[in-house]
This record gives structure tokens, C-alpha cells and sequence, in this order.
């Protein structure tokens, strides 16, 4: 049993509720706060049966300073991983002041409050969209932030910004920001796993509900790209793989060379948009319903992970193929369906 008490906020989000199965698994307290904007009960009451446990939950919001006082002068947290946050790319173009105001606010809000009662390890979920297009495809953790390609992307490298300056201010404040390449797939007792809100904005979940009939067809966006197949590339890493990353950074993060580190998570490899649709079909079976159209605004061409300095300081790899995404997806997408209320 850890002395660590981790925090989970959007504590009822996807990686959130599969970050909290590992902890569990692992002998961790955990707490989850969520304000439900992006999600429900749906995941929790998952999480509660894969773990067998009664999750301590508190439903809140980040920028509710009243609200994180209260919970960390109760619940006597020692870390805290930051999950909370909005994550529409499309909506973020429509609703830039609703991305500026949530996702720093409650970042700035929930520093604050760790300050007060003196919590001072912080791991932080940001998004390999802070690099935008790459130079080197490959992408490791010394590459420049290029223009963000939407508020979104700019609201997590302002966060990483907000951090790197309170780590410089406070020696004491020990921070890991974890930079999530494409998370797909769902835990495999499909119990948990991705709860789009309306019509999906990413690949896989689109996918797997065109598979099972709630929608019309799949597009492709771009088939023009320098590329192999002329769609784009990605690092598509199991959610699963990716949780078990935020308790090795919660393990090592007093044992970082410094107070303020970042983590390329994903496999490593590119796969194009196509090779993954055609990978779906193989292993499923199932006639997609697809079609190739223009690119989408604001897509990037091609980035994948260099994974190695979480290999090397985290002790941390990717152990599950695209494959096993893939089918577990699609396991998820068919619970769903199998339990529609
Ligand atoms: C991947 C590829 C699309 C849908 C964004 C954020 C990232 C993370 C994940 C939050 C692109 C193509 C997609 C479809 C398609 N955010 N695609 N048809 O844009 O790489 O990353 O979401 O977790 O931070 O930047 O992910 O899944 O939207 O798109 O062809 O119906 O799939 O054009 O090439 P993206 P995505």
C-alpha cells in the first residue's frame, strides 16, 4: 500500500477513470473530482466494478477555489494528476474564450490551492499538440513549440508555460507533464473506455460507431498528404499503456533531473489514417462504410513519439499493439450498444 493519496481531476473522463484503475491495482488511494461538463457516472460506476472498490468521489469544479480547500484540507492529498480540461479541437475553434477560461483557470486555480496546503507534486496531462507540425517527424521532448493549431493546442502549451514559470518560483514544486500522443482503445473488461459527447471529433471512435450503425459512413479527411498512402500520420497508444505511464511518473517524480519534466507518451511508431481503417476491417470483419474526402482544417500531416526519455527516466514503454486498441475499441463501442439505456 503507497502513502501516496493521488487526486484524479475529470476524474469521469476517459484516460482519468483508466489512470485510476492502474492506481488502484497498485495499491494507491485515489480521489476523483469531476464537474460532469464532458462527462457522467458512466465510467465510474465501470471503474467501481473492475476494481471492486467504492471510488472516493466529489463532484466539483477546478476553478472553484472554495471547492479544492475544502478537498484538500479534508482529503489530505499528496498528488495530484491534472486531467480536467476541454479537448474539442473543433469546439475550441468556435468557443476560444470557453477553452482560455476552463483549462487555465483550472490549472492556476488548482496550483493555488496545492500551494495553500502545501501539495507539491503535480502531473500534468498535455498533448503532443503542443509541438504542432514538427520538424523532425519523430518527435522528442527538446523539439520548439511550433504555432498551436487551435486554442485548444495553445491552452496546453500555455499550461506547460504556466508550469515551467512555478516551478522556477517554487524549487519545492515538483512537476511532470505527460505529452499524450492519440489515445485509443478501452480497458479490456470493457467496463470503461471512451464516451464521446454528440458526434465524435476523433478517428477511433468514429470508426467504431460507424461499425456498429450509428453512423452513416466514415470520412477519411486527406488522401493528398507525403505520405505512403496520402492520409495522415499518427501515434495511436492504448489508454491502458498510457495510464500505467501516470503511475510510473507518480512513482519517480521526486527522482527527476529536475523539478519540471515532460514525456513524450506514445509507441513510436506512425500508422496513416487508412492503414488503421484497413487494420479495423481485418480484424473485426466488419464492412466499413468509409469514404476518402479533403483534408480537415488545422490537421497536421505526420507526427509520431520518441519515446525513449520516458523509456529512460520512467522506466516506462508502450506494451500494446494497434491491434489490441483496436479490438478493445471495438469491444467498448458493442458493451455500449448491448447496455443503451
Ligand atoms: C487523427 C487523424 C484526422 C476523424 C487531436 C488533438 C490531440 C488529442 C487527440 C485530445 C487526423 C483523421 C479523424 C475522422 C479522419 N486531443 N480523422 N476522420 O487531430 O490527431 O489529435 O485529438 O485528446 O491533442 O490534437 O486526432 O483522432 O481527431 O485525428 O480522417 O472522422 O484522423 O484528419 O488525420 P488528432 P483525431
Amino acid at each position: 500500500m503507497s502513502t501516496k493519496k493521488i487526486l484524479l481531476t475529470g476524474g469521469a473522463g476517459y484516460i482519468a477513470s483508466h489512470t485510476a484503475v492502474e492506481f488502484i491495482q497498485q495499491g494507491y488511494e485515489v480521489v476523483l473530482i469531476d464537474d460532469f461538463s464532458k462527462s457522467d457516472r458512466t465510467l465510474l460506476n465501470g471503474l467501481e466494478k473492475i476494481t471492486n472498490t467504492k471510488i472516493r468521489f466529489f463532484e466539483g469544479d477546478c476553478r472553484d477555489e472554495k471547492f479544492l480547500d475544502e478537498l484538500f484540507d479534508r482529503e489530505k492529498i499528496t498528488s495530484v494528476i491534472h486531467f480536467a480540461a476541454y479537448k474539442s479541437v473543433n469546439e475550441s475553434v468556435r468557443e476560444p474564450l470557453l477553452y482560455y477560461d476552463n483549462n487555465l483557470g483550472s490549472i492556476t486555480t488548482l496550483l493555488k490551492s496545492m500551494k495553500k496546503f502545501d501539495v507539491h507534486e503535480f502531473i500534468f496531462s498535455s498533448s503532443c499538440t503542443v509541438y504542432g507540425q514538427p520538424d523532425v517527424i519523430q518527435v522528442d521532448e527538446s523539439a520548439p513549440f511550433k504555432k498551436a493549431e487551435s486554442p485548444y493546442g495553445a491552452t496546453k502549451q500555455m499550461c506547460e508555460r504556466v508550469l515551467e514559470d512555478v516551478t522556477l518560483a517554487n524549487k519545492n514544486l515538483k512537476v511532470i507533464s505527460l505529452r499524450y500522443f492519440n489515445p485509443v482503445g478501452a480497458h479490456p473488461s470493457a467496463l470503461i473506455g471512451e464516451v464521446p459527447l454528440g458526434v465524435p471529433n476523433n478517428l477511433v471512435p468514429y470508426v467504431t460507431q460507424t461499425a456498429i450503425g450509428l453512423r452513416q459512413k466514415l470520412t477519411a479527411f486527406g488522401s493528398d498528404y507525403n505520405t505512403p498512402d496520402g492520409s495522415c500520420i499518427r501515434d495511436f497508444i492504448h489508454v491502458v499503456d498510457l495510464a500505467q505511464a501516470h503511475v510510473m511518473a507518480a512513482e519517480k517524480i521526486s527522482q527527476m533531473p529536475t523539478n519540471n519534466e515532460a514525456f513524450n507518451l506514445g509507441t513510436g511508431d506512425g500508422v496513416t489514417v487508412l492503414e488503421l481503417v484497413r487494420k479495423f476491417i481485418e480484424i473485426t470483419g466488419v464492412k466499413l462504410n468509409f469514404e476518402v474526402a479533403p483534408r480537415r482544417e488545422g490537421d497536421i500531416e505526420k507526427v509520431y513519439a520518441n519515446p525513449a526519455k520516458a523509456k529512460k527516466l520512467l522506466g516506462w514503454q508502450t506494451k500494446l499493439s494497434l491491434e489490441e486498441s483496436l479490438r478493445d475499441a471495438w469491444r467498448w463501442e458493442q458493451h455500449l450498444a448491448a447496455n443503451k439505456k
